[in-house]
């Protein structure tokens, strides 16, 4: 079982995660600069300097905002804690969509946070859509390198015209290079960003499982270091001028030449270091649902072996199942409060 983290995994990670763990440049915004209250009255609090907003679900609502514009292309991001002890059918969800807008063809880019039962981590999912292809969802979930309802950690989506990136901190979680066979599955409409806390009873833990307690309510997440970088457009107008010259040009321009649109040798070793320890399914893996993996589906054998043909990572048992390790010196187990799950460590399992 999982409980005796290993600390040699958990050092090796901060030393990968620390070489790429140069901070982005990007300014930020208040509140009031870049959003606006989507649902849940009372429960959207920004603070009284505009810096931060905490999104609270009680029984009587969840809570929710959304950038006052569209963007064709963008970097969104926020620093954010989440509602800690018993979450349960909690989800938090920092997305880009234009679902308002384009009901039948909409884009849609998602972090979503499923809350958990006491003891148990939260996990994390990411996912897209692109012009209402909601029958080909692109889900991938994990577990996380540390607590996210401890501290304040920066979640960013950069979307732009060649790749969407998903970045917890600074290290790349996932990579999603466009090519021609995506198609219009690859979001190509102005979005807005939204933040969201909402009750996901019915599926977010455990498939429904566990239900939202509201006896532990209210539930909290914070949201700081708001950022938003793009080019802002009216959408309706924008897709007029499609054919015309691009008003985008020079934000477009900006945002691919940018330090955090270039995934530099350091940040790939560290996002295959993550997805090999920390990714749980990929739909890439799940040749159940996809027997022909979507188009952008970058195979990686050593990765692959993790899964079954669900998708889902393999839950080693034994020695049977033991996977070959590099010796660490630092190599030693211990108990205690920092719990680590090594979903790709099947020799602590
Ligand atoms: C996995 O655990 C073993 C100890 O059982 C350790 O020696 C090894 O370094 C760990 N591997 C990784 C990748 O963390
Ligand atoms: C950060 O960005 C600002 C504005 O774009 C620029 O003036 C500044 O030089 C940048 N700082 C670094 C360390 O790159
Ligand atoms: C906001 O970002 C700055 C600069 O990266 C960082 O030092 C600070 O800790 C962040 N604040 C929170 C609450 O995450
Ligand atoms: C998006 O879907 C709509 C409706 O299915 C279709 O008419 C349209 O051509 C698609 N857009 C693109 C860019 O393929």
């Amino acid at each position: 079982m999982a409980r005796f983290p290993l600390l040699s995994s958990f050092f090796c990670l901060i030393s990968i995660f620390a070489a790429s763990a140069l901070a982005f440049n990007v300014s930020t915004i208040t509140f009031d600069e870049g959003y606006s209250p989507l649902f849940g009255d009372g429960n959207l609090v920004p603070s009284s300097d505009g810096k931060s907003v905490r999104l609270l679900l009680d029984r009587f609502t969840g809570s929710g905002f959304i950038s006052s514009d569209y963007y064709n292309h963008g970097l969104f991001s926020a620093s954010i804690k989440l509602p800690s002890d018993y979450t349960a059918g909690i989800v938090v969800a920092f997305y880009t969509s234009n679902g308002d807008m384009f009901e039948k063809t909409h884009d849609e880019l998602d972090f979503e946070f499923l809350g958990n039962i006491r003891g148990k981590k939260w996990r994390l999912q990411t996912n897209m859509y692109g012009n209402g292809s909601i029958n080909r969802g692109r889900e991938e979930r994990y577990t996380l390198w540390f607590d996210p309802s401890q501290e304040f950690h920066r979640y960013t989506i950069l979307w732009t015209q060649t790749k969407i990136i998903f970045y917890v901190d600074e290290v790349p979680i996932r990579e999603m290079v466009r090519n021609e066979a995506m198609g219009s599955d690859y979001p190509s409409k102005p979005m807005s960003l939204y933040a969201t806390i909402w009750d996901g009873s019915s599926w977010a833990t455990a498939g429904g499982r566990y239900k939202v307690a509201y006896k532990y309510a209210p539930f909290v997440s914070e949201f700081h270091n708001l950022t938003l970088h793009g080019c802002p457009v009216d959408p309706i107008q924008f897709l007029q001028r499609f054919s015309d010259v691009d008003v985008c040009q020079a934000k477009t321009a900006e945002l691919d030449a940018a330090d955090f649109a270039v995934i530099t040798p350091e940040r790939r070793a560290a996002m295959r270091k993550f997805r090999q320890q920390y990714m749980t399914y990929s739909y890439c893996y799940d040749t159940v649902r996809y027997p022909v993996p979507p188009p952008e589906c970058v195979l990686i054998p050593s990765e692959q072996k993790r899964f079954k043909e669900t998708g889902r990572v393999i839950k080693f048992s034994g020695a049977a199942h033991r996977r070959r390790h590099r010796p660490s010196k630092r190599s030693r187990t211990r108990s205690g409060s920092n719990n680590i799950i090594n979903a790709g460590n099947t020799s602590a399992m």
